[in-house]
């Protein structure tokens, strides 16, 4: 996937991967991460989520980062949301309150843009990179996040010759790979929801699993 078909995308309004609410493993396992109010969440690529507005009315601060106008001003629009606009050479940054949206590309961000924040969710985020890029995406987050920065992290694990995705099937062992070495890993999810995407059983998946990974850094490591 290039930018440009990403961009495509929502124009096309080819958005599946758009809940039309909260994601149930944020509310179940936010508070695990000891949070204080105030505290920055940063979501790559995160398209217009509900969860950034419902992390913002938990009295949090959100960054997030997000390739498509489209999508950034949907979200402002659907959640009723004025909000400021600034240009720099990287990003168009439009803020609300407590909400910044950066439009741009998540490879051209570094650590002064994360100052500050203490979880990183990843929702869509690493499944919707390719196979050849993940590598880069992972280094690229330990590199711009600060050392006490966790993460909340949700994937798809699929037979990847029965789609070709995006989403793109990531493994437990891929996870912890890319991981392992920058922070302490548990998995505290596992769940069959191919009967949840009907149509992907009709495209010929057999099997999909989504699974929660929290990921804890700076303790003890
Ligand atoms: C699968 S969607 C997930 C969106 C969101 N996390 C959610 O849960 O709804 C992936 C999003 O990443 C954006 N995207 C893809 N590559 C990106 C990049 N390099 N930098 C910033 N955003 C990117 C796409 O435009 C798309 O909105």
């Amino acid at each position: 996937m290039q930018a440009e078909d990403w961009l495509a995308r929502w124009r096309e309004n080819r958005i599946g991967f758009h809940e039309g609410g909260v994601n149930p493993y944020l509310r179940r396992y936010i508070n695990e991460f000891k949070l204080k109010p105030g505290d920055r969440i940063f979501m790559p690529l995160c398209g217009k989520a509900h969860d950034i507005a419902w992390l913002a009315g938990q009295g949090y601060e959100v960054i997030g980062i997000e390739l498509s106008d489209i999508a950034i001003e949907s979200f402002f629009a659907e959640f009723n949301l004025q909000y400021q606009q600034f240009r720099s050479d990287r990003f168009v940054m439009r803020k609300s309150d407590n909400i910044i949206l950066l439009q741009g590309d998540y490879f051209d961000l570094q650590s002064d843009d994360l100052e500050a924040c203490k979880l990183v969710y990843d929702r869509a985020a690493l499944i919707a990179i390719v196979e050849s890029s993940r590598n880069r995406y992972c280094s690229h987050m330990q590199s711009i996040t600060p050392d006490d920065c966790d993460m909340l992290l949700v994937t798809l694990d699929y037979d990847q010759t029965q789609m070709s995705g995006p989403p793109f099937s990531v493994c437990g062992e891929e996870v912890f790979s890319h991981y392992q070495s920058g922070y302490q890993i548990q998995v505290v999810e596992e769940n069959d929801v191919l009967d949840e995407q009907p149509r992907w059983r009709t495209q010929g998946l057999t099997t999909l699993q989504e699974t929660v990974f929290q990921l804890k850094r700076g303790k003890g490591l």
